[in-house]
């Protein structure tokens, strides 16, 4: 039982992020870090969930659910950020857990994260497949064949049924084509993302710009409006649970922390890395929920492209080719979203594997490319059969409260760090501690209380099989065991 919580010494770690004979190569600079932050979080949410959360829960104050929702993740950036800058290894969440709370619970973790980084990538290819194909047809008027782009299977009404499609072909081409990108070297998945985010935060800014001379000031009063008697239903209510609904629009930025062993000053720069893209992103958010219910009655926004619906109505043809830009944006920024997300999951499975809870040849780096090759593959291996094949609505959901719980988990973290290890090294340290981490986990915890009973349903048996395997495997072969 001892066994189960035992913690790896941070000294351990310590020499661990020291030491580069791992293989993987330091390039990254404090802008690839914001940019890498940008790209993962800058995708589905901002361009789709603000308009179901205005229309269904919060109504124009949806912008305060940005700042709500962005302020959790703001407390739960700041102690990433201690975590990071004082453990830079490429576990992220899952390192920080094993050296605080112990192997079990580092476990669990480690196995949570893949809810965020593979299953969120798997989910959001399948996003950006359904953006595919209008595209093709709207810029080269290239139809594709309906059934070789949407998965066999369907989630409805809580039973999976089948559909009279074969697989999804663009989005496992996608996620191949990423994959093969991160195996050939950490700067050249950087150049990729930098261009990609170069595109979305362009097309971002003339949203903003443009439409906010299309703002009918009437449409934003009352900023918040009146609940309608049901808990949830607008009013604070309303804003606080249009904050759990566009959470999703912020996952990402963490992921930032599992490049600390390829950063070349991590002490000084995971916190830029982390905090600088979300601040970046928080500010993003909040103008285009603004100038998206300025322009169009909030009640409209139930639609699956809101920001080309509220276009479309307010200024017709005259900006046609910002409304064709935003379907440029939309498939530029999930691009960056995936290969963020593939980028942070291999690098978890890496040092598990490098503790002995996962097969050592998760652990192997190209000795070329300096990238974590095995590991690479068999997540895109595993995210491009999900992606293919799985109605993703099914899984969609366990990315928010996967996430989540991963974030109590570092908040929590750093106030037993603190307690445990007051000595240790701290190139940055987390503010007003203990409100900030305090806040950070009681914020994160009220969004999961927020989702749906059988999301957390789900995220059970998902960390019951987690449990088996570290029982079956985990256990018998972590390094702490023969060395500890
Ligand atoms: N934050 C990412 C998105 O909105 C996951 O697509």
């Amino acid at each position: 039982m001892k066994r189960l919580f035992r913690t790896k010494p941070v000294e351990h770690l310590h020499a661990e992020a020291a030491d580069d004979s791992h293989g993987l190569k330091r390039v990254l600079s404090r802008m690839s870090l914001v940019s890498l932050g940008i790209g993962a979080v800058i995708g589905t949410g901002i361009f789709v969930l603000t308009g179901h959360a205005a229309a269904d829960y919060a109504g124009p104050a949806v912008a305060l659910s940005y700042v709500l929702s962005g302020l959790g993740c703001l407390f739960a950036g700041l102690c990433y950020a201690e975590y990071a800058a004082s453990i830079p290894i490429a576990g992220s969440a899952y390192t920080y857990t094993y050296a605080t709370l112990g192997e079990f619970m580092a476990w669990i973790i480690g196995w949570d994260l893949i809810l965020e980084y593979l299953f969120a990538a798997a989910t959001v290819a399948v996003g950006w497949s359904k953006h595919f194909i209008p595209f093709m047809k709207d810029f080269f008027g290239v139809a594709l064949p309906e059934q070789w782009c949407r998965a066999p299977l369907d989630y409805v009404d809580g039973k999976i049924v089948q559909t009279e499609h074969f697989v999804n072909v663009p989005a496992i081409l996608l996620v191949w084509v990423i994959c093969a990108l991160l195996i050939v070297g950490m700067k050249e998945s950087a150049r990729f993302n930098n261009v990609m985010v170069a595109v979305k935060v362009t097309i971002i800014l003339l949203i903003i710009g443009l439409g906010w001379g299309y703002i009918n000031w009437d449409n934003l009063t009352p900023f918040i409006p009146e609940n309608t008697g049901e808990i949830g239903k607008f009013g604070w209510s309303g804003v606080g649970k249009g904050a759990a609904v566009i959470f999703f629009a912020y996952i990402g930025f963490d992921a930032v922390s599992t490049a600390a062993q390829e950063t070349r000053n991590p002490q000084k720069d995971m916190f830029w890395g982390m905090i600088g893209s979300l601040g970046v992103c928080a500010v993003l958010f909040v103008g285009v929920s603004i100038v998206l219910c300025g322009m169009v009655s909030y009640k409209e926004l139930h639609v699956d492209a809101p920001v080309v619906y509220a276009l479309e109505k307010v200024a017709g043809d005259s900006l046609k080719w910002l409304r064709m830009s935003v379907e440029i944006a939309v498939l530029a920024g999930l691009s960056s979203v995936i290969l963020v997300m593939l980028m942070g999951q291999p690098r978890v499975f890496f040092s598990m594997a490098r503790d002995g809870l996962l097969p050592q040849a998760f652990a192997r780096v190209h000795p070329k490319y300096g990238t974590p090759h095995i590991t690479t593959l068999v997540t895109g291996a595993v995210c491009s059969l999900l992606a293919g094949f799985l109605p993703l609505n099914l899984l969609g959901e366990l990315v928010s409260i996967g996430t989540l719980l991963a974030f109590t988990v570092v908040c929590v973290g750093i106030l037993v760090l603190r307690r445990t290890r007051p000595d240790m090294p701290r190139p940055y340290r987390t503010p007003w501690v203990p409100f900030v981490p305090v806040m950070g986990a009681l914020i994160c915890i009220g969004q999961t209380l927020l989702l749906p009973a059988d999301t957390w349903l789900r995220l059970l048996i998902w960390m019951a099989l987690g449990i088996v395997i570290y029982f079956a495997y985990g256990r018998h072969h972590s390094r702490l065991k023969h060395h500890g």
